[in-house]
């Protein structure tokens, strides 16, 4: 359990944060830059000092314990090995200082390289190590220490994409093999919907919201956590529906109501102020049927290999709409008009301030 608040000089940098980590959780703690991320962790670590709150671990209270004492084990983006000892040497380092024999820490370190499949490379030094390797040696160091509770701060980030996939992969086994309580910070969407049994959004040094991933993406509780995750991200409309008239405000322009026929069945509450739409969950309106659906314009195409991207002007927005849709299908030409819509269930509704109604 965390609940803390810390502040460098005046400005508040962790503003009031509550987590409850279950055990052998993977919790991932995702956010933009800078807001707060590497901090807290350092908090749990015992490498900064809390302003106030608490840190528990099980049912030990740990932030007043000296970072030695906590038992946590905290791997790094930039892997920090001592570059003058070999593999085998940076993972057993933590073991040497706490005094243990020589075949505890080669036991120790065996088995780790083997969860970690680097026994091969135990008497390498750093330098001759690719960052993948040199990453999972950052691994190994920690889990030899055998840490109630695995820190990772943005340990992919170095990594090229492919490696990036193959380290995530290796993550959800070490989870799956070690049963480990794993706290884990990314800026990367990706890896926070992939990785994580639960996220938690921060912004500016608070929790925006935290749940599993799919309630994060399909339940965003405002327009911020709607926008984070997903990629591209929820296209996001400012409108307002005019009861009386019975039309639409979006962007500049009047229309009729019927032009979202999904929303118009909705029972619409007056303040709602934008509507979220995820590039997926648009449908086009067969040019020629009857309905309505926004009218738009195929600005420029995006080719996934699987899908594409079309990013359609709306007359009156200033931002591009995002449609995907299968490559495998016909995929309209750039300049084409376009009619679009959704259905109601995948209308995210956000009022003024940006919340969810
Ligand atoms: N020791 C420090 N002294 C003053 N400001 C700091 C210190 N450490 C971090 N900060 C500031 O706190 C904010 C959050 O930093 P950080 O926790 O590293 O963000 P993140 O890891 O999410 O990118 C940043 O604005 C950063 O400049
Ligand atoms: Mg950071």
């Amino acid at each position: 359990m965390v609940q803390v608040r810390k502040s460098f000089g005046a400005e508040p940098i962790v503003r009031g944060i509550d987590l409850d980590i279950a055990h052998g959780e993977f919790m991932v703690l995702v956010g933009a830059s800078g807001c707060g991320k590497s901090t807290l962790l350092r908090l749990i670590a015992g490498l900064e000092r809390l302003d106030s709150g608490q840190i528990w671990i099980g049912d030990e209270r740990a932030d007043q314990l000296p970072p030695a004492e906590r038992r946590v084990a905290m791997v790094f983006q930039n892997y920090s090995l001592y570059p003058h000892m070999t593999v085998a040497q940076n993972m057993g380092f933590a073991l040497k200082v706490a005094g243990e024999s020589k075949a505890v820490i080669r036991e120790a370190v065996g088995r780790a390289a083997e969860i970690l499949r680097i026994g091969h490379l135990l008497d390498r030094l750093p330098r001759a190590l690719s960052g993948g390797e040199r990453q999972r040696v950052a691994i190994g160091r920690a889990i030899v220490r055998k840490p109630r509770v695995f820190l990772f701060d943005e340990p992919l980030s170095n990594l090229d994409a492919a490696l990036r996939g193959e380290m995530r992969h290796e993550l959800l086994r070490l989870h799956e093999q070690i049963g480990a309580t794993i706290l884990y910070v990314t800026h990367d969407q990706t890896e926070a919907m992939t990785l994580g049994t639960r996220i938690a959004l921060l912004r500016k040094g608070s929790v925006e919201q935290q749940g599993t991933p799919l309630e994060l993406f399909n339940h965003p509780r405002n327009q911020y956590v709607g926008a984070f995750l997903g990629s591209p991200p929820m296209n996001q409309l400012r409108v307002s529906w005019r009861a009386a008239e019975r039309t639409w405000q979006i962007g500049a322009h009047t229309v009729s109501g019927r032009m979202l026929p999904a929303l118009a069945s909705l029972p619409l509450p007056e303040s709602i102020a934008a509507i979220g739409v995820r590039p997926e969950a648009w449908e086009l309106v067969d040019p020629n049927a009857a309905e309505d659906g926004i009218a738009c314009t195929v600005g420029w195409i995006e080719h996934l290999g699987d899908s594409v991207i079309l990013f359609c002007s709306l007359e009156g927005e200033a931002a591009p709409v995002a449609v995907r849709r299968p490559a495998s299908g016909a995929v309209p030409a750039r300049g084409e008009s376009l009619r679009i819509t959704a259905s109601a269930a995948n209308c995210h509704l956000f009022d003024q301030r940006g919340e969810r109604l």
